[in-house]
């Protein structure tokens, strides 16, 4: 599958690395030629910088890896507002979040649904935001993998960020439609404020054995 992250900073290159050791091609863009050009070199040799009018046409899936106070740019740059990237599994990963205190700043809704706002007609998915790009791929024990909570309105897009997801080594649990987005994205400010006071977020949040609830395993 062709890949395509808009992005060119660490996310944008760790994800990308991560998803070219699985085989998947890589096409970057951004605003600035240069940084869209070094980021493709991080990548590996198979990642392709392209301008960012070609972007959509050529991939298959984005993946959103832009700051928060550029997101709306980003994807005006890509064309999103002319219904370039309709149709097409849009996986968002923006944490709009204050890092100093870990609050949420959009005052309604979340990045995600802006995401959807302005790439109009897009399959709109929030996954990964959690984790840091260079935690992937995964690759301890498949019972001790990470669970990457995903939001989304199209099961087809939930379905083709879950297969992604899994090419990391980790698996999904489908926390509901993209109106969930904002609870997923305050996880963040929340985790982000458990390492901050020196903790593994990890065993911060209660053991909950789904099975007993009668709930199910994560999905994959
Ligand atoms: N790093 C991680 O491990 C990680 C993990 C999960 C989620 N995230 C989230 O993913 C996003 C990217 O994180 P990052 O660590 O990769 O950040 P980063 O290294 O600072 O890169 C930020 C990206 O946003 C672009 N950008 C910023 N303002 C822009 C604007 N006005 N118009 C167009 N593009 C703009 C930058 O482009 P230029 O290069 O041109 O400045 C760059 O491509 C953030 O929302 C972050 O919270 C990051």
């Amino acid at each position: 599958m062709k890949i395509g992250i808009l992005g060119t900073g660490n996310l944008a290159v760790t994800l990308g690395q991560a998803w070219a050791r699985a085989a998947h091609s890589i096409i970057l863009t951004g605003r600035n030629a240069d940084r869209v050009k070094a980021a493709a070199e991080q990548v590996g040799a198979t990642a392709m910088p392209v301008e960012p009018d070609r972007f959509a046409e050529q991939a298959d899936v984005v993946v959103v890896a832009i700051a928060w106070d550029g997101l709306e740019h980003a994807l005006r740059l890509v064309g999103g507002p002319d219904g370039t990237l309709a149709g097409k599994t849009v996986i968002d990963c923006t944490n709009p979040v204050d890092f100093a205190t870990g609050r949420v700043l959009p005052e309604t809704d979340s990045a995600a649904e802006l995401v959807a706002g302005v790439a109009a007609g897009a399959h709109v998915v929030k996954a990964l935001h959690l984790f840091a790009g260079a935690s992937w791929p995964f690759v301890g024990e498949a019972g001790t993998s990470p669970v990457v909570a995903i939001c989304g309105d199209d099961g087809e897009a939930l379905s083709q960020t879950a297969s992604l997801i899994a090419d990391l080594g980790a698996r999904t649990a489908v926390l509901g439609g993209l109106a969930a987005a904002r609870q997923a994205e305050e996880a963040a400010g929340f985790v982000m404020r458990v390492v901050a006071a020196g903790a593994n977020p990890r065993f911060a949040v209660p053991d909950v054995d789904p099975a007993l609830l009668g709930t199910g395993p994560a999905d994959r």
